[in-house]
């Protein structure tokens, strides 16, 4: 196909406002999926993804559109991620498109998440076609939507399509759009292969399968390739095209989205960005865009059952074959044992990969709180980065600790801006703007530090707003912050799976807090135990438990003997799964309970 008659684009939508819709019925359209071919939101693959009805993997896909101008087009449809753990992968989606619909739902508006893909596609300076979707609700409101159009986003209201995917009204008005607004991709400069990797998946029989647009040149089977960012060469087995499945071709060439199937058996063997060119006659520079894909945030993961060590090792490496973004490292913890710090692109992305271990292996894990990245300058001049509280040296050594910080939008009725005013100052951030969006809804611009937002942050909003809020954020470099390592001592023994890194003014509350959920689970000892939060060696805050007496059959007065004798079973049976710390003697459950109340 040549490059005048292929158009690239991608959609850019709020969770809900009928992504998938809308792309099933592109594809129908099309004839690229028949109806009994289709099984419902053919484009979210991962049952994780259809369960959460979320996108978390990109899939793309060509479709021929037979136009009113009497050509044949071939429409590449690059679907993104719609979370901002994986704003990267958008924006790298992104960038291998020449244009995007912008799918507004007619009943609730402009979006915060709205806003942010938004951004990213201007930035990649995108031809955005916005579509007015669910115009068949009764609670559709055209002018509304128009006028946040405008408003908002700055694109004249005359522009936008009218659309039903639910009913399968505006289709074609879309499909025409694309092909008569989105410009074709330029023509390349030299004929050397340069193709941009926006996307990877693991297959188990084949191993890595890129997806790429192929910006210049040409590839088959038998090219040998290699990459700007990683070292090796690497010869290509196959190439294809979505259709919506894997579909084998000879060669793809300039203006193509396809896959390549080459020698690579680790996802970390290609980097999301990178350029592909022919190891024989490479092209000098690569394509602009590419970052280094960084963990965000941290935990420890540990087996529940220390003995399944082993199966966790195996399963996490595994894991890491698959997803180059999740990182671990071996690491243990007088509590819980042997495990692995991990880290994560966000809090999702941790939850995904939670969710998989004990799914896809069937492991019992617990994971310690997550963590962000500290940036640290040393009185010695030497600078370091903590991802685990208890790496923090010494606050004499510590010059300053830098934080990482987001900035948030969040998107709500005017009621609400009191209290969510409340809710930004107690979770340490401070309000950039205020913009009113329409006669009900306000949108709110907050500078806030990505620790603060890892927890209750989205739970909060939602239901302080009865559910009306959205928000979204991206990252806003780093900034200094008080901040300091707090301890849990438990009869005087640092415990720690509970060190975490507090912002010092928030230090006490928080250490009353994990003091008063450690009383209630650890068991009577003979002697008193006392619970301390301590910073450095000053101890915040502090509980005791009470000593218990010797016997524990004392509190059988009936003197019901087999009773008596199941109680000093239990007892047997309970010290088999203590831990000692110091000389006080804790069920293991009693850490997992505590880490699992948050
Ligand atoms: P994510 O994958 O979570 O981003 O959602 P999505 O944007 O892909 O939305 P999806 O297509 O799953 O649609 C969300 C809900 O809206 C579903 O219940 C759809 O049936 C419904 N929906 C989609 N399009 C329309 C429409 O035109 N009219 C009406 N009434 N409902 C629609």
């Amino acid at each position: 196909m040549s490059l005048e008659l292929t158009r690239n684009f991608s959609i850019i939508a709020h969770i809900d406002h009928g992504k998938t819709t809308l792309s099933d019925r592109l594809l129908e359209f099309t004839q690229t999926i028949s109806e009994r071919e289709k099984q419902d939101q053919l484009l979210d693959a991962m049952d994780l993804e259809r369960e959460r009805g979320i996108t978390i993997k990109s899939h793309p896909v060509s479709m021929y559109y037979p136009a009113k101008d009497g050509k044949t087009y071939q429409l590449n449809l690059l679907d993104t991620p719609g979370h901002v753990d994986f704003s990267y992968e958008v924006s790298r989606s992104l960038a291998a498109c020449e244009g995007a619909l912008l799918i507004v739902d007619a009943a609730q508006g402009v979006e915060a998440q709205t806003l942010a893909n938004l951004h990213l596609a201007n930035e990649q300076e995108l031809t955005i076609i916005p579509v007015i979707n669910k115009i068949d609700l009764p609670s559709a409101d055209l002018p509304k939507v128009h006028k946040q159009l405008e408003d908002i986003v700055c694109i004249p209201a005359e522009e936008a399509i009218p659309a039903s995917a639910k009913n399968g009204i505006g289709i074609e008005d879309i499909l025409e759009a694309i092909v008569e607004r989105i410009p074709a991709p330029v023509q390349p400069e030299d004929n050397k292969l340069r193709a941009s990797v926006f996307d990877s998946v693991y297959d188990n029989f084949r191993g890595v399968v890129s997806y790429v647009r192929v910006i210049s040149g040409s590839m088959r089977r038998g090219t040998k390739i290699k990459f700007f960012h990683t070292p090796n060469n690497y010869e290509i087995k196959e190439v294809g095209v979505f259709t919506p499945a894997m579909t084998k071709r000879d060669e793809l060439v300039a203006g193509d989205v396809g896959y390549v199937i080459a020698n690579m058996k680790s996802a970390s063997d290609v980097k999301i960005g990178d350029t592909m060119t022919e190891s024989s006659n490479p092209c000098s520079d690569p394509l602009p865009g590419f970052k280094e894909i960084q963990p965000m945030v941290f935990a420890g993961i540990y087996p529940v059952d220390t003995s399944d060590f082993e199966a966790l090792k195996a399963a996490v490496a595994k894991l890491q074959i698959n997803d180059a973004a999740f990182s671990f490292m071996a690491e243990s913890s007088a509590a819980l044992g042997f495990g692995f710090r991990c880290g994560f692109l966000g809090l999702l992305h941790m939850e995904i990969i939670q969710e998989r271990l004990r799914r896809e292996f069937n492991m019992d894990i617990i994971s310690t709180y997550p963590s962000v990245i500290y940036e640290v300058s040393l009185t010695n001049g030497e600078e370091i980065i903590v991802d685990n509280p208890c790496m923090l040296p010494d606050s004499q050594a510590i010059q300053e600790i830098r934080e990482p910080m987001v900035r948030v939008y969040i998107m709500t009725p005017g009621d609400y801006i009191g209290d969510l005013m409340k809710l930004v100052m107690d979770k340490r951030g401070e309000m950039e703007n205020t913009e009113t969006i329409d006669d009900l809804r306000v949108m709110l611009t907050c500078n806030l530090p990505l620790s603060e937002i890892l927890v209750d942050f989205n739970d909060r909003l939602k239901s302080m707003t009865r559910g009306y809020g959205s928000m979204d954020y991206e990252h806003n470099g780093y900034r200094a912050a008080k901040m300091v390592k707090m301890d849990m001592l438990i009869a005087g023994e640092p415990v720690d799976a509970f060190a975490t890194i507090v912002h010092r003014d928030k230090a006490e509350s928080y250490g009353r807090k994990l003091a008063t959920r450690l009383k209630e689970v650890i068991p009577q000892q003979l002697f008193v135990v006392a619970i301390q939060a301590a910073i450095g060696g000053k101890i915040i805050a502090r509980e005791s438990i009470s000593a218990m007496r010797k016997n524990v059959t004392a509190k059988c007065y009936g003197g019901d003997i087999s009773r008596k004798r199941k109680l000093l079973e239990k007892q047997k049976k309970g010290k088999a799964k203590m831990k000692a710390i110091g000389k006080v003697n804790i069920p293991q459950d009693a850490f997992i309970r505590v880490l699992k109340n948050d």
